[in-house]
């Protein structure tokens, strides 16, 4: 990850959680309550690029070609005062970021968003960062994005001791799994693509702060991560999927027993989750993801993944079916000067 100090574009793809990061145990260094454990998929990638701009008296910041403003600015602004803080920069940025997500698809984007950008800024302020250093630097972006500078499976280990501690050992890094035996792919039902009503970060918060679910979720989820890292390793997709689904509905019981609750889960969510139940009834391998968000990812065997998507796409009743699969690290694409 060093470049010639200037100017850097790097790639990074979003990932989804099998056992999930809810709850943080330090909001400033974004230090996450638990470990957990994640697929980086092969599709909506993004594409950033950091080019200094030692004139400029501050930082420009674009999004698919539109001006950033409000608080996506402000993050980014606050990433780039970390970065040029190790770097002992005070260079402003021009920042132009490439997303191919499609607009209103209701993915969280802020996993690739954060990894290409701490990549690409890391590199262009001359930082020499190890892959576990960028994971480190990624997550104070956004947790999830720690996850996406690794490709396939990736472990995000919580970290422990004082904060400080906590930040050194909190990184993420590849897991283990015998790929071919698991040979998976993940169908995603967009079942609303307007933005969510609650951040995912408010929800964290009210969730850790007042639903007495939270610490024995936080308590199983252990036991998910370590039974999770088994099936991966056995290649055992049945299992990855069972504990997957466990932990997902689990974390969204956590939600709803906070005060008040938050309430992702739609209609249309429980229909899809309904049509995954009647695939398994008829025998195939499929089981359900959540996020902070009403869409339902469905993991299953890549020889059966267009007949779940043609099921879940009649569930999902008109919104928009995406297919993916394993997917690579964040990687590099040129550091000129
Ligand atoms: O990285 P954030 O702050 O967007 O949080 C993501 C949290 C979940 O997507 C709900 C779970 C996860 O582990 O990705």
């Amino acid at each position: 990850w060093r470049g010639t100090p200037g100017r850097a574009t790097a790639v990074a793809h979003p990932n989804i959680a099998l056992v999930k990061y809810w709850g943080k145990r330090d909001e400033k260094l974004v230090l996450p309550r638990t470990d957990s454990l994640s697929m980086t998929l092969d599709i909506f990638p993004t594409t950033t690029t950091v080019r200094l701009a030692p004139r400029a008296g501050q930082d420009t910041v674009t999004f698919n070609g539109r001006p950033a403003t409000g608080e996506a600015l402000r993050r980014i602004v606050a990433f780039l005062d970390l970065v040029r803080d190790r770097a002992g920069s005070s260079e402003r940025a021009v920042v132009d970021t490439e997303n191919t997500v499609p607009t209103g698809a209701g993915l969280a984007s802020s996993a690739s968003g954060f990894a290409a950008l701490a990549a690409a800024a890391a590199a262009a302020y001359g930082l020499g960062l190890d892959a576990t250093e960028l994971s480190r630097l990624a997550r104070r972006g956004s947790g999830s994005a720690s996850r996406s500078v690794f490709g396939g499976f990736a472990v995000w280990h919580a970290g422990s001791g004082t904060p400080e501690e906590a930040d050194l050992g909190s990184y993420a890094e590849p897991v283990p799994a015998a790929a071919r035996d698991l040979d998976p792919a993940l169908v995603i039902a967009v079942v609303d693509a307007g933005p969510k009503a609650v951040s995912s970060r408010e929800a964290m918060r009210r969730t850790v702060d007042t639903s007495p679910l939270f610490e024995p979720w936080a308590v199983s989820s252990k036991d998910d991560l370590t039974q999770m890292r088994a099936a991966l390793l056995a290649g055992d997709l049945e299992a990855v999927g069972e504990i997957a689904e466990r932990n997902a509905l689990g974390m969204h019981a956590t939600m709803l027993a906070a005060r008040p609750a938050v309430r992702y889960l739609a209609p249309a969510t429980l229909r899809v989750l309904d049509s995954v139940l009647q695939l398994r009834r008829d025998g195939l391998l499929a089981y359900v993801t959540m996020d902070a968000g009403p869409n339902v990812k469905v993991l299953c065997r890549r020889v059966d993944v267009e007949r779940v998507a043609a099921v879940v796409r009649g569930a999902a009743a008109g919104g928009a079916v995406h297919i993916a699969r394993p997917g690579p690290g964040t990687r590099l694409l040129n550091a000129d000067g």
